[in-house]
């Protein structure tokens, strides 16, 4: 008997809106209905492809000589935009990939470690001074966490930090048909420009830094000038943002959990796991753009060459083909076969060992000196075209005895 390959059919047509104010508001179940259509959906209102299911996202995101990257929906010039990394193929996203993962790992991540833990340890032991305290997880914990340790490391100015949040906001909000909505976006983003843009040229890098280094590797000649400081301004736009949110997402879901917030006090081994299991049920980031360099079949489905194409890693978070109760939080959940929170491929995230350790070193941190963690109001999810996060998380947190 001979088996044939099932001949590719026409993505299924759906007519909803994933940029709507009503998918903003739930982009987990929104996302989720859209999965369920197919592997891959031809959004008719944008003329997309979206690609839904986790095991076509990350045979796409290997697929990088026809899945481009160089061009993405919605895509125009935009100053919010760093020119490189997202927005490059190979052989210029090789080279300035190399440059920011020498930075953003080895013996900075090491420095970076030490740091971390000893101001996680300052910041929780502060908070925790007088006893039982409430406050938002999101602005009281997270951002004032997030916005010490990596910009500190960076060598950035103490003023204008909260700055780097707008410009994120601005960043992850390009990614989105032109509305009000993001007219308004970008408008609130816009003082946040020219602070990020001064503190991203050689002349203001302090020695040693992030950006010194990326200087010294232009330098070298390992990067042109101008790409040492997009690369920079890369890791602005990308690295704040997203910790912020993650890690208040993850503070939500622990105080929403509180077995499993018992199980991990118990087992603090379970740290870095349930960060993962964190990201994997709240991702940062809802999805990413390529556009098809050729005619494609995913999932037996066709893509035309020359589409633009969405990749909806916020929805295979909770994709059931690859996870067993995907809806449900467990800490020591088995993730053996990773997850796509962090992007796949050769665009995988940059940043995302510097993500891990901040978000495992305030956690550890939490585990140590926290008996309870418990939701003292309704939290608040932020609207957002790209990103996905709490943008307010109030809760008790009372000390260990
Ligand atoms: C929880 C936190 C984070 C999440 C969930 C996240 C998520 C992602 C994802 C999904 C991508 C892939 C984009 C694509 O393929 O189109 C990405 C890329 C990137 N991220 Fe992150 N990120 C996080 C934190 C950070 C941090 C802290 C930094 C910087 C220190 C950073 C810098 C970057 C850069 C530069 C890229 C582009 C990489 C490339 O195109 O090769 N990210 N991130």
């Amino acid at each position: 008997m001979t088996t044939t390959e099932p001949e590719a059919i026409d993505a299924p047509v759906f007519d909803g809106d994933p940029f709507s104010m009503e998918a903003l508001a739930d982009p987990i179940g929104f996302d989720g209905r859209v999965r369920e259509l197919g592997p891959v959906v031809y959004i008719e209102k944008y003329d997309y492809y979206a690609v839904t299911q986790w095991d076509e996202i990350q045979k796409s995101l290997r697929d990088w000589r026809r899945v481009s990257s160089s061009d993405r929906p919605f895509y125009e010039p935009n100053p919010y935009r760093p020119t490189v990394l997202v927005l490059e193929d190979p052989p210029s996203h090789t080279k300035n990939k190399a440059a920011a993962m020498a930075v953003l790992s080895g013996e900075n991540l090491a420095k970076f470690e030490e740091y971390f833990a000893a101001e996680a340890k300052r910041l929780v032991t502060e908070i925790l001074a007088n006893g039982p305290v409430e406050l938002d997880a999101f602005h009281d914990l997270s951002v004032k966490y997030v916005l010490k340790v990596f910009p500190d490391m960076l060598g950035l100015p103490e003023e204008g930090r909260d700055l780097l949040l707008k410009f994120g906001d601005g960043v992850f909000n390009v990614f989105g048909p032109d509305t009000e909505f993001q007219r308004q976006k970008l408008a609130g983003a816009a003082p946040a420009q020219d602070w990020v843009e001064r503190n991203t040229y050689r002349e203001v890098q302090k020695e040693g830094t992030v950006g010194w280094q990326l200087y010294e590797l232009a330098d070298a000649g390992k990067l042109p000038e101008e790409d040492a400081r997009q690369v920079l301004k890369s890791i602005f736009g990308a690295g704040f943002d997203t910790t912020t949110a993650s890690i208040a997402s993850m503070i939500r879901a622990l105080a929403d959990h509180p077995a499993e917030w018992a199980k991990l006090k118990a087992n603090p081994e379970l740290v870095d796991n349930t960060w993962e299991e964190s990201i994997r049920y709240y991702p940062a980031s809802r999805f990413g753009g390529r556009w098809a360099k050729d005619d494609l079949v995913v999932g037996g489905t066709k893509i035309p060459a020359g589409s633009k194409m969405l990749m909806m890693w916020l929805g295979s978070g909770r994709d059931h083909r690859k996870y067993d109760n995907p809806d449900t939080y467990l800490v020591d959940r088995d993730l053996t076969g990773g997850h796509l929170s962090f992007g796949f491929g050769i665009h995988t995230c940059a940043g995302n060992l510097v993500a891990r350790l901040e978000a495992r070193t305030l956690l550890k941190e939490l585990v140590k000196q926290v008996d309870t963690i418990e939701l003292t109001g309704e939290p608040r999810q932020a609207m957002n075209y790209q990103a996905f996060g709490h943008e307010y998380v109030p809760v008790r947190l009372t000390p260990k005895a």
